[in-house]
């Protein structure tokens, strides 16, 4: 099916039960879900009631929209995001982005949790999305162009909102936490990298990895929409780190970091909505 076609059949779905119109989208990552539970929810749709949205598979990735006020602004939360690596075509691992642009999101906050290739890192640190370089993961613009979205060859030299970054950076300070800000690369997963291949990727200019974000970073940017993307650093990334890398230590730091991370995001919500 046409892509325009199954995202408006997708929207049609979403409306039976909710007429809301957000502002801001929020993807939250690893160990994040649960922030949508702290909004003030106004409806909570579930996947599984949109025919033809694609449903994760991986543990600790529930799956629903969440709309909400955080302060005075109107939110939409995907908990739960589909990775490239769960066999889903890239289509459809775009598709809840491109969903909640569609409800009316013009501001989209992406995050995730990342291995720190960075040696200034340590595991707990957040860093705010500065450029991104995709590795191996298709583009999720490949195919006829989406003309009801945005156009065949989209810039891509400011993805991430210079604004947005100033309101994270703001932030943060408010709230004593200390962040970095560098490039992210996405890899398709959902093996970890090898210790040669996170050499290769510091060689690239990477300063953390991760298995998402990226697409969806540039599927937002395609419809014209602001971007900012945060990762919360798990563990350093392979070789650099002498341990084996496990998906459980991820999700540990990744809850440890969480409260943090939960403050940031709504601070950065507020400040957006101040903006104008
Ligand atoms: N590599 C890729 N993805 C990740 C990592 C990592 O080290 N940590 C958390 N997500």
């Amino acid at each position: 099916m046409d892509i325009y076609e199954k995202l408006t059949d997708c929207l049609k779905d979403v409306r039976r039960f909710t007429d809301f119109e957000p502002q801001v989208a929020l993807v939250l990552g690893s160990g994040l879900g649960d922030y949508a539970d702290g909004i003030k929810q106004e409806c909570v749709v579930d996947y599984k009631e949109i025919k033809g949205f694609p449903i994760s598979t991986v543990p600790g990735h529930a799956g629903c929209f969440v709309f909400g006020y955080v302060g005075d602004v109107k939110v939409v939360c995907m908990k739960g995001r589909v990775h490239y690596y769960e066999g889903y075509p890239i289509s459809d691992v775009v598709m809840g982005v491109r969903l909640m642009c569609l409800m009316g999101a013009k501001t989209v906050l992406l995050t995730n949790a990342s291995g720190g290739i960075n040696s200034s890192f340590k595991a707990g640190d957040f860093m705010i999305l500065k450029d991104h370089i995709s590795c191996f993961a298709p583009n999720p613009l490949i195919g006829p162009n989406v003309e009801q979205l945005g156009t065949r060859f989209p810039d891509m030299s400011h993805v991430y909102d210079e604004d947005l970054r100033q309101i994270l950076k703001d932030s943060a300070k408010e709230l004593s936490v200390d962040i970095k800000e560098g490039v992210y690369v996405q890899l398709t997963g959902p093996s970890f990298e090898s210790p040669a291949e996170i050499q290769m990727l510091k060689t690239l200019g990477a300063d953390a990895v991760g298995m998402s974000t990226v697409v969806e970073a540039i599927c937002a940017n395609h419809m014209g929409r602001k971007v900012a993307g945060v990762s919360c650093v798990c563990n350093m990334a392979a070789g650099i780190q002498k341990t084996p890398l496990t998906h459980d230590e991820v999700q540990a730091a990744a809850a440890e970091a969480a409260p943090k991370f939960k403050a940031l995001i709504t601070r950065t919500i507020e400040k957006i909505g101040e903006m104008k």
